[in-house]
């Protein structure tokens, strides 16, 4: 977030209203209907998703009890009966949709594989009995270890099928991560490929699994299920280890969808957190279902003709809820492209969008700002008249990026729908309705209808406009998480606690600061705890600092943020040596290393400082406001004598 300070937003006036022909068409046309759906459900938030569920899903039996609230525990749709798989696929089967594609698939190499409905169904349920016949029951849970490829929206739909949740771990993270996860769920099978072709390079995942699980490390896990995508060599275990191909050939396309209760575990997704390891975010199936669903058709306007790409990956949230489950539910056509712009194709997302004439594009703004430093040349060399409306997340958007991409990528027709919300909430919660809301760059505008944010002080007591707090939502909302998997405890703790409690008042603390402008709209200023945004990725810099200190040279470590013009963060790391190391150059890039190992290259920092002592209270606690100034090379801001060594600062700017 470059540019996105308080003193930069607070001189945004510039106001974009939908195009006329864009809203005349819409499902929500206009900030009055909006503001009716939003009084609507705020009188009666019950009866708003009630009445949604009814007539946007197909349930195999209704629910008694819209919502069972136990703060801070929520049950949605009580004893309803669905399969999301079922409102995915199978409903779409006797309708026209029926031969419609449902997954528009680009590989990076550039081979290509567009699966209409009715192929996709048969995938799914092939793949359902293959899990089946490796044991996988209702209630197992099912790791996926996958590139970009089609499979992996199938390992997700097939678990989903049978009532297996499954895990996603992203296809970026180390073998060491991956364990973690494994392991935390209790995963009894892992699905991944023999590897993944990224950046004009394979990664090699099956090795990776083979680490993870080595030496029966995760015994939880009795069978790897792999898919053919690069055909590199790799090792089969006999009996643990079976090739998708095969167990798909011989598989029944008969496997009829497990109704699942409304609160069955839908997946479990690990995100990073302020503290520890990270936390398994639990989603449940009837409010998951019908909050994604509802969310995208409204906030994308989505339409039938619709080609809608969203180039999140599908081991985030965003995959999960706007490349799968969300699309799929609506009938959509959904793009997934396996490769990222990359020194031998830079445009290759303007080639995307130009051969498939994608008319929803959903991106991050660190892909935007990297776009802009690549150049206007390569997206002036496509036709991307297509594009009609055009979604960003992950991070605040800088005015700057933002009117780059109204101008140049959606040739100022399109609305910019920014979407603020977490792999917690499951679904977009603050976010502009394109035939709707009039956007202001840099803001993502006005929550969803159904959804009571607001911004308190530390106590939990509003603050006037335009002063700035802390992101609370005041209701609960379909779906939001459940709980963190296997501990309710830090799920109590974490969201709901560090805000207190008032009058029996539970407030949803997200982690964000925001400002709400006179209009109601709100500015995302960036996450208050000690997460970090990364090119968009999320890292906990406790988590980093805990590789770090697992590598024997180092004594102690801190982790900040440090702003970068591109990635809006970038990992930086101040460390001291135990007494025999001498801090070298050749160490700096083992410990970086090291940190890919642990984590993934996603973490490893672009710059380590050493240094002989950090900054620290007389209480012993890490002041790591002081280490963010250092990192950022700006003026010290705030009060230095509560440190217990005050020279450690001096030593600190002298740095290395
Ligand atoms: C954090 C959640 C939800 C999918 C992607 C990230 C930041 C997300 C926005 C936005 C400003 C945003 C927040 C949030 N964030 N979207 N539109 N404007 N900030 O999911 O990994 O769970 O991260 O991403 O800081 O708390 P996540």
């Amino acid at each position: 977030m470059s540019d996105t300070t308080i003193e930069s937003i607070l001189q945004e006036h510039r106001l974009f209203s939908p195009p006329a022909d864009l809203a005349a068409q819409a499902e929500i046309q206009g900030m009055a209907a909006y503001e009716q759906l939003y009084e609507q459900a705020k009188a009666d938030p019950e009866g708003f998703w009630a009445e949604l569920a009814a007539q946007e899903l197909h349930w195999f039996q209704s629910w008694n009890q819209v919502l069972d609230w136990q703060p801070p525990f929520a049950k949605w749709f009580v004893n309803g009966k669905l399969n999301i798989t079922y409102n995915c696929l199978d409903r779409h089967l006797t309708t026209w949709r029926r031969n419609k594609a449902a997954l528009i698939w680009e590989g990076e190499p550039g081979d290509s594989r567009t699966l209409t409905y009715a192929q996709l169904y048969r995938e799914v349920c092939q793949m359902a009995n293959v899990l089946k016949q490796l044991g996988v029951q209702k209630g197992d849970r099912v790791g996926i270890y996958m590139p970009m490829i089609p499979e992996a929206a199938i390992a997700m739909l097939a678990c989903a099928r049978i009532g297996a949740p499954h895990t996603v771990v992203f296809g970026g993270f180390s073998a060491e991560a991956l364990k973690d996860r494994l392991e935390d769920a209790q995963a009894k099978l892992v699905i991944t490929a023999d590897g993944g072709f990224r950046k004009d390079k394979v990664v090699p995942l099956k090795a990776a699994v083979d680490q993870a699980l080595a030496n029966n490390s995760v015994p939880s896990v009795q069978h790897v299920l792999v898919v053919q995508r690069t055909r590199e060599e790799i090792l089969m275990e006999p009996g643990r280890d079976r090739w998708w191909h095969e167990l798909q050939a011989g598989a029944s396309a008969d496997c009829p969808a497990e109704p699942m209760d409304s609160e069955d575990l839908l997946f479990i997704l690990y995100t990073s957190g302020t503290t520890g390891k990270p936390k398994g975010v639990v989603h449940t199936t009837g409010g998951y279902n019908l909050y994604t669903h509802m969310t995208l058709k409204w906030a994308f306007d989505l339409k039938d003709t619709d080609v809608y790409w969203c180039t999140a990956d599908v081991g985030w949230i965003t995959g999960h809820s706007y490349i799968v489950y969300g699309p799929l539910s609506n009938g959509a056509t959904t793009v997934m492209y396996e490769g990222v712009p990359r020194p031998s194709n830079l445009g290759c997302f303007w080639d995307v969008i130009e051969k498939y004439g994608v008319t929803i594009f959903y991106t991050a703004p660190t892909a935007i700002r990297a776009f802009i430093k690549m150049g206007d040349e390569l997206p002036k060399a496509r036709n991307l008249s297509s594009l009609r409306i055009l979604g960003t997340v992950g991070e605040p958007i800088n005015p700057e990026a933002w009117m780059w991409y109204h101008q140049v990528i959606g040739g100022e027709r399109c609305p910019i729908v920014d979407t603020w919300w977490q792999t917690e909430t499951g679904g977009f919660m603050i976010t502009p309705l394109a035939g709707a809301t009039p956007t202001k760059p840099g803001s993502a505008t006005r929550p969803f209808p159904g959804i009571l944010a607001d911004v308190v002080d530390i106590e939990g007591n509003p603050v006037p406009d335009n002063t700035g707090g802390y992101l609370v939502v005041r209701y609960p909302w379909p779906s939001m998480m459940r709980t963190v998997y296997g501990d309710d405890d830090r799920f109590r703790r974490t969201y709901w606690e560090y805000i207190p409690p008032k009058d029996g008042q539970y407030l949803y603390f997200a982690g964000d600061g925001v400002r709400r402008d006179a209009d109601g709209y709100f500015w995302i200023m960036g996450r208050v705890d000690d997460v970090i945004n990364v090119s968009g990725h999320r890292l906990g810099t406790m988590e980093i600092e805990s590789a770090l200190v697992s590598h024997p040279a180092v004594a102690e470590a801190a982790v900040v943020g440090r702003k970068d013009p591109v990635r809006g963060e970038e990992v930086f790391a101040f460390v001291t040596l135990e007494r025999s190391y001498s801090p070298t150059d050749a160490l700096k890039a083992e410990l970086k290393q090291h940190v890919v190992q642990e984590i993934g290259a996603i973490a490893r920092p672009s710059e380590i400082q050493f240094a002989d002592a950090l900054p620290k209270t007389r209480s012993g606690k890490i002041i790591r406001r002081f280490l963010r100034n250092l990192a950022s090379g700006e003026d010290l801001v705030g009060d230095a004598s509560t440190m217990e060594d005050q020279s450690v600062l001096d030593q600190l700017r002298q740095g290395s």
